[in-house]
């Protein structure tokens, strides 16, 4: 089981992580922004007490010098953390994406958020940076969905579970030349269509939570995304069904290479993160659906974030006020 303790924990490493990104919101540099999000996060995850091991992260060591996958992280594998005692710190997997919306950041558009989501050793599954087929639902809709149903058959069954016409749903599909067909088999119910640019992560976070204005999230995204969406739907009770697009002959030898066997299995929420006790943290780089952007306002900086577990079960929306270190601050409602 995670301490849930550590729910805190990770989310001044989310924090931290947004607030440096959003320093070049709207600089225009997809990069420098990923880049600042990937060096706060890390650093900040030296403090957390646990021995950590990225298992999403920014890619192999060759490719990243930070956050790579296989990386040891937390106070146990800091230079700090060589005291008695450190070495029965708990032993966990994390999942990071520094900066889900890259480009979001660097155009200062809506939803671009800090992440990672952390469970007991083994628990979240070691996904390729590949594509992956996503549906995404709440928990109304969960068992009466399917990857392979017709679209229009899985739009009327969520209308059914949520009460209400086909028209009056909202769809979210990431903008692609890849989802013309999905695009023309949704708009062919009548649903309503919202087209991003980028971020199918906090949309299907969206998609778990009652009163957001989003109902599903379909087509295809990042693998990684996938995984942390995963982690996500088991603290708030939806779902995810996913599937790995495996093209190339190279894309299965890399699936193999890190474990998966068979690259048609649909997953669920419960296969992408199993691990027994799942912690879930996003904080808000830009402004977004359910959580505000970073801003700074002179005698400090604010951030709201999603801080979520599955033991206890909590969700908790967070509003934190960095005060500056100055003894005249005023802190603002
Ligand atoms: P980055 O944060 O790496 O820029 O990814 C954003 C994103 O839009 C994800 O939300 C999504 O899963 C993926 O990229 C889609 O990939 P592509 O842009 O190649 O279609």
């Amino acid at each position: 089981m995670v301490d849930s303790d550590l729910s805190l924990e990770f989310l001044r490493v989310v924090e931290q992580a947004a607030i440096a990104c959003a320093h070049t919101m709207g600089q225009g540099d997809r990069h420098k922004s990923d880049q600042v999000a990937v060096e706060a996060m890390r650093r900040e995850m030296d403090s957390v007490a646990i021995d950590g091991t990225i298992v999403i992260g920014e890619g192999e060591r060759d490719e990243a010098p930070m956050l790579y996958i296989g990386e040891k992280v937390g106070l146990a594998n800091s230079r700090a953390g060589n005291g008695p005692g450190w070495g029965r710190l708990p032993q966990v997997d994390i999942a990071v994406d520094p900066l889900e919306g890259t480009n979001l950041c660097a155009t200062g558009s809506p939803n671009a958020i800090a992440v990672l989501a952390a469970s007991p050793r083994g628990g979240l599954l070691h996904a390729p940076d590949l594509y992956m087929e996503k549906l995404v639902v709440g928990p109304s809709s969960k068992d009466v969905v399917s990857l392979d149903a017709p679209v229009a058959d899985n739009l009327k069954a969520i209308a059914r579970r949520l009460d209400r016409k086909v028209e009056d749903l909202v769809v979210i599909v990431l903008d692609r030349p890849r989802h013309e067909k999905l695009v023309a088999d949704i708009r062919a119910t009548g649903a309503r269509i919202r087209l991003i640019s980028d971020g199918d992560l906090s949309a299907g976070i969206a998609a778990a939570v009652a009163g957001s204005g989003v109902h599903v999230v379909m087509g295809t995204g990042g693998a990684p995304e996938g995984v942390l969406t995963a982690a996500a739907m088991r603290c708030l009770n939806g779902e995810i069904f996913a599937r790995l697009v495996v093209g190339k002959p190279e894309d299965e030898a890399r699936c193999h290479a890190m474990g998966i066997k068979d690259t048609k299995r649909v997953y669920r929420a419960r296969d992408l993160a199993s691990g027994e006790s799942i912690i879930f943290a996003a904080s808000g780089v830009t402004d977004g659906t359910l959580m505000k952007g970073v801003r700074f306002f002179g005698d400090g900086i604010r951030t709201s974030s999603l801080i979520m577990q599955t033991h206890p079960h909590r969700v908790r929306f967070i509003d934190s006020i960095h005060v500056d270190p100055r003894p005249d601050v005023k802190v603002r409602f």
